[in-house]
């Protein structure tokens, strides 16, 4: 089935039509800015820009940086404010799928990435502007969770080890990784998972931060995906793949 998925992130708004059998693109991505103020009108429109410059009828499927509960924003920690309450298929049309960015990016890694054929407990953690998470148990996802928000060192992990973070205080790839290291057996020890998949725009600098990573027994590994993750997976919802029920 071939659908569009579009990625909406703190920073840009990106899209692409995917074959949802194999996660490939079938079209070469677009990428628009992600409008300042980041209000729900104005990313309405460049969402719709990117649908007309596919000129796409068919099914579509969007991400946003928040959780996503019934298809209803509820909340909006990097993104304004006025998103919350906010129902999706009002704004970008009826049909459209709406879903947590991180758990798309976890949807498409798990079907067709550095999570394929792995059981057991798997966590995907993205580093961008905040840090998103999806969580799956033998495959199956268990959607919104929340996890860049925990708190380290009476801080939220976000605040510390997001790769907004280090680009902001101009921080190395080591002092960063020391975060990205605390962080991760924060997580570890309290989740326990069999793999630990590193997405977002900084896997693909993974050579520079994971050689620093160590968690013993648990593999950390990049995502494959890289940055269509989103977009895979936002396609991925649009086709009914992940609903809860
Ligand atoms: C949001 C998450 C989102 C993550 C990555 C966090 O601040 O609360 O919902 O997945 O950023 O965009």
């Amino acid at each position: 089935m071939e659908v569009l998925g579009i990625d909406i992130g703190g920073s840009g708004i990106k899209g692409a039509t995917v074959d949802t059998s194999t996660g490939e693109l079938t079209r070469e991505r677009l990428r628009v800015p992600t409008p300042q103020p980041s209000a729900p009108a104005p990313m309405a429109l460049a969402v719709r820009q990117i649908v007309e410059h596919f000129s796409w009828t068919g099914p579509v499927g969007v991400t946003f940086p928040g959780v996503v509960l019934d298809g209803v924003i509820k909340t909006a920690a990097n993104v304004d404010r006025s998103w919350i309450g906010v129902k999706g298929a009002d704004l970008f049309g009826e049909g459209v799928a709406v879903l947590n960015d991180a758990d798309a990016a976890g949807l498409a890694e798990v079907a067709f990435g550095a999570g394929r054929d792995r059981s057991g407990v798997v966590l995907m953690l993205t580093f961008g502007t905040g840090i998103g998470s999806a969580l799956f148990v033998d495959g199956r996802l268990v959607p919104n969770t929340e996890f860049g928000h925990i708190e380290i060192r009476g801080k939220e992990a976000e605040h510390r080890a997001s790769d907004h973070v280090r680009e902001k205080d101009d921080l190395g790839w080591h002092e960063w990784a020391e975060r990205v290291q605390e962080y991760l057996t924060h997580m570890r020890d309290l989740l326990s998972p069999t793999l630990i998949i590193i997405g977002g725009g900084v896997s693909k600098k993974a050579d520079k931060f994971l050689p620093h990573v160590d968690l013993g027994d648990t593999p950390v590994v990049p995502a494959e995906l890289l940055n269509q993750a989103g977009i895979v997976g936002a396609a991925m919802a649009a086709s009914g793949f992940g609903r809860a029920g």
